[in-house]
């Protein structure tokens, strides 16, 4: 037998003429499960935070995993089993990480819109920080701790101003972009966070954008982070730590992002250089640590030549995998048996396209495929914010998704009903 890994999927191979994810064959769990299908390798995600746990050996850092990337609950419980906290961005993503059985005191609380209930719930939790977004929140949140008789832990989202040279939708730390605290308001806000009683500040935190590929938008961030560490220090605020936020990006088409240990070990020679290489650090990436772990498995329905395009239809769709209708993002198409071992249909290239009525719904444009109905096809890079970005569009139901581990395949979510979809719904009466 050869195993071929696929170029930066060490745990995706194939196998002869199949293609496997760890020891199981995709197309067992496709025939067994269904599709659309979504795979996850566990030793893949395990790898991946591997190596931000070599990057910063020897050194105090807190990961958060960002949630938002894929919040299914066996994927959380993976990471907390392995010590992570968590970044939130919602009183749902609390309650779900809460019964995952993370750890409260390690979870830290983004975006730019808490409401009064969501910061009750996670005062009442117990979360280690808020991740504070504007002045107006700082306000609200005190309220909120003194009517609760508590101090809220916080630090506040700095807008350094970096550019992450990524697609605009997911760059954050511009000056454009609604998140953060503007850099030249940083000092005058946290003098006056400080001021307040039900706040206690702890630390200063910072993201710049998502699916970075460059070490540079980091350094720069880290000089700037450090220039206001340094200034709000001096006004006789102590920072106990510093968090860098997610970003990391992965490869969808031959990306080169550098790896987590080697980043960090560019990141951490900078923070040493300038004495800060002693302090608490805190990371909260997301796509990293999930991106590449994930497949999306779907069948082809109908092969149908065009006069402009020819299409591959098949039965996963936009709702199940929104990034391409949305970002135009790249995913990797690949069958699940070897094209020459599938036999029969010749190669030719085509729009890989869903049942749902919208010419944005495509998966994967101009791919050359050998495809005839029936085969199965496996969209790659498919494990963050692919699921946890789905929807029931359509009144398609949600797909059913494993947890992979070595040759066991866990089912971590079972396919929604179409009476799931409908169940919180009401005709009227009368
Ligand atoms: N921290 C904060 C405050 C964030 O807003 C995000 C992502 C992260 C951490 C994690 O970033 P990551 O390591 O995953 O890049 N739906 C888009 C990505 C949106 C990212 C939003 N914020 C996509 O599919 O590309």
């Amino acid at each position: 037998m050869t195993s071929t890994p696929l170029p930066g999927h060490p745990h995706i191979a194939y196998r002869d003429d199949a293609l496997f994810i760890e020891d199981c064959a995709l197309s067992d769990l496709a025939r067994q499960h269904g599709t659309p299908l979504y795979v996850y390798s566990k030793a893949s995600m395990l790898d991946a935070l591997a190596a931000y746990q070599r990057g910063f050996a020897g050194r105090k850092v807190q990961i958060c995993y960002a949630m938002k990337a894929n919040s299914s609950l066996a994927v959380l419980q993976l990471f907390a089993r392995q010590g992570c906290g968590f970044d939130i961005v919602s009183g749902g993503e609390l309650q779900r990480v809460l019964a995952a059985g993370g750890d409260p005191r390690k979870i830290i609380f983004s975006g730019v819109g808490k409401t009064r209930a969501e910061m009750r719930q996670a005062l009442q939790a117990g979360i280690g920080c808020f991740n504070v977004e504007s002045e107006p929140e700082i306000d609200v949140l005190n309220e909120v701790a003194l009517e609760l008789g508590v101090q809220a832990p916080i630090s506040i989202r700095v807008n350094p101003n970096v550019d992450p040279k990524t697609h605009p939708y997911i760059s954050t730390g511009l000056k454009g972009n609604k998140f953060g605290v503007a850099h030249e308001r940083t000092v005058a806000t946290y003098q006056r966070a400080a001021a307040l009683p039900g706040l206690r500040v702890v630390g200063i935190d910072c993201h710049i954008g998502s699916q970075i590929t460059e070490a540079t938008p980091y350094l720069d961030a880290v000089d700037r982070m450090l220039d206001l560490v340094q200034a709000i220090e001096a006004a006789g605020i102590a920072i106990h730590h510093i968090d860098f936020g997610g970003g990391l990006g992965i490869d969808y088409n031959g990306d080169t992002p550098p790896a987590a240990d080697a980043l960090w070990a560019q990141l951490l020679a900078r923070l040493d250089a300038r004495g800060y290489g002693d302090r608490q650090f805190m990371i909260e990436p997301g796509r990293s640590l999930v991106g590449n772990a994930g497949v999306c498995l779907t069948e082809v329905l109908y092969v149908k030549p065009g006069e402009q395009k020819n299409f591959c239809i098949v039965d996963a769709a936009m709702n199940d995998l929104p990034r391409p209708a949305m970002y135009q993002a790249f995913h990797a198409i690949v069958p699940l048996q070897a094209p020459a071992a599938a036999g029969g249909a010749a190669a030719q290239v085509y729009d890989v396209v869903g049942p749902v009525c919208e010419s944005g719904d495509w998966l994967g444009r101009d791919r050359e495929l050998a495809v005839q109905p029936g085969d199965q096809l496996a969209v790659l890079s498919a494990g963050a914010y692919c699921s946890a970005m789905g929807s029931n569009y359509n009144t398609r139901t949600r797909p059913a998704e494993l947890l992979v581990d070595g040759g066991t395949a866990h089912v971590i979510r079972a396919r929604e009903t179409v009476a799931d979809t409908f169940r919180s719904e009401r005709l009227v009466a009368g």
